[in-house]
C-alpha cells in the first residue's frame, strides 16, 4: 500500500520536526497536539492540561481499554495518549506510530521505564504479530489524504485505514478516532477557506466519507462534533505562542512563529464560521 496516498514523511517532518523545544512552551506539560474537551459552560474552571486529559479519557474509554490491555496509537505525537493510558487505565503495553523522528526521540528520552514505545513507521507499512485490544488515533486522520484526491480516492484510502485497524484488533476490539472535518464549504472552495498550507500534502475528510469508509469494518458506537473544542484549544496555543515569542523566535525564527500563529488563527475562524468541525468516534470491530 503506497504511503503517497497521504502526506509523505517529508511533509510531516516539515511541520513536526521544527524542534521538540519549540512545541513544549505552548503545548504545555501534556505535549498533546490536538483539540481538548472543554466544559460546555465557558465559565467553568478548566485549564488546558485538564481539558486535554478529559479528551484522552474519552478516547481511552472509546477504545474500550482496561488494565493490562495492549493499545496501538496511530499518530502518537509526543506519546501523551500512551502515557495517560498507562497512568490512568493501567494499560499493559502501548505502541505508538509516528512519521516524526523528533517525536520518537522525545518519547524514547521521556518514557522513564513505562511499557511504551514509538516506531517511526506509517500505519500503511506497519504490521504487528499480535492483535491489539484497542486502537486510538487522534489528529492524524487529517494527514491520510492529499489535497488533489477526489471523494472516491479519499474514501478508498480511508477504507484502507479502517481495514488495517480492523485487521489489527482482536474480535470485539474498538477504535477511537478524532479528526477535523469539512462542513459548510463547497468542495471547490475548500482550499481557499483554510490555511492548510501549514500542513503540506494534507486534506480533511467529510463526516460522510468517514462513515462510508468505516462501514465495511466497524459499527459506529459513539459520535460527536464539537468545533468549539478546537477553537478554544487553538486560542490557548496562540496566546502561549505570543507569550513565548522571543524565546521561540530565537530557537527558530520570527517567520516560523508567525506562520504557526497566523495558521492557527485561520483555523479558529474556520471552526467559528462552521467551515470545519471537530469530530470524535468510537467504532466497534464487526
Ligand atoms: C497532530 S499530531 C497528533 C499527535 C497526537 N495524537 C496528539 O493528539 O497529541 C499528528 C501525528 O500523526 C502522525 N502521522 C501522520 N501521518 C501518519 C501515518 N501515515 N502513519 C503514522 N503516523 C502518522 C504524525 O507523525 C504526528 O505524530
Amino acid at each position: 500500500m503506497a504511503l503517497n496516498q497521504g502526506a509523505s514523511q517529508e511533509a510531516i517532518q516539515y511541520h513536526y520536526d521544527v524542534g521538540n523545544d519549540f512545541y513544549a512552551p505552548w503545548l504545555g506539560p501534556t505535549m498533546i497536539y490536538s483539540a481538548a474537551i472543554w466544559p460546555d459552560d465557558p465559565k467553568a474552571a478548566c485549564n488546558l492540561a485538564e481539558a486535554q486529559y478529559a479528551k484522552l479519557d474519552w478516547h481511552i474509554a472509546g477504545a474500550g481499554l482496561g488494565k493490562g490491555d495492549r493499545v496501538l496509537d496511530i499518530g502518537c505525537g509526543w506519546g501523551g495518549t500512551m502515557r495517560r493510558a498507562i497512568d490512568s487505565a493501567g494499560i499493559g503495553e502501548a505502541v505508538g506510530l509516528t512519521l516524526s523522528d523528533a517525536q520518537a526521540d522525545w518519547i524514547a528520552e521521556h518514557q522513564a521505564g513505562q511499557p511504551m514505545r514509538a516506531e517511526v513507521q506509517p500505519w500503511q507499512a506497519y504490521r504487528d504479530a499480535e492483535p491489539f485490544d484497542g486502537i486510538i488515533s487522534i489528529g492524524a486522520f487529517e494527514h491520510f489524504a492529499k489535497p488533489e484526491m477526489d471523494r472516491t480516492a479519499k474514501v478508498a484510502h480511508y477504507g484502507d485505514f479502517f481495514r488495517f485497524c480492523a485487521d489489527s484488533l482482536k474480535p470485539g476490539g474498538r477504535l477511537s478516532l478524532q479528526t477535523i472535518v469539512w462542513m459548510n464549504v463547497a468542495p471547490e472552495n475548500e482550499a481557499g477557506n483554510l490555511p492548510l498550507h501549514i500542513f503540506p500534502e494534507s486534506n480533511l475528510p467529510h463526516v460522510s466519507e468517514v462513515f462510508e469508509a468505516a462501514a465495511p469494518y466497524f459499527h459506529p458506537m459513539a459520535y460527536h462534533n464539537r468545533p468549539r473544542d478546537y477553537s478554544r484549544t487553538l486560542r490557548e496555543w496562540i496566546r502561549d505562542l505570543g507569550r513565548n515569542r522571543a524565546e521561540l523566535s530565537a530557537m527558530t525564527d520570527a517567520e516560523t512563529v508567525k506562520r504557526y500563529r497566523d495558521g492557527f488563527a485561520g483555523f479558529v475562524l474556520g471552526f467559528e464560521k462552521g467551515v470545519i468541525g471537530l469530530t470524535r468516534y468510537s467504532f466497534l470491530k464487526r
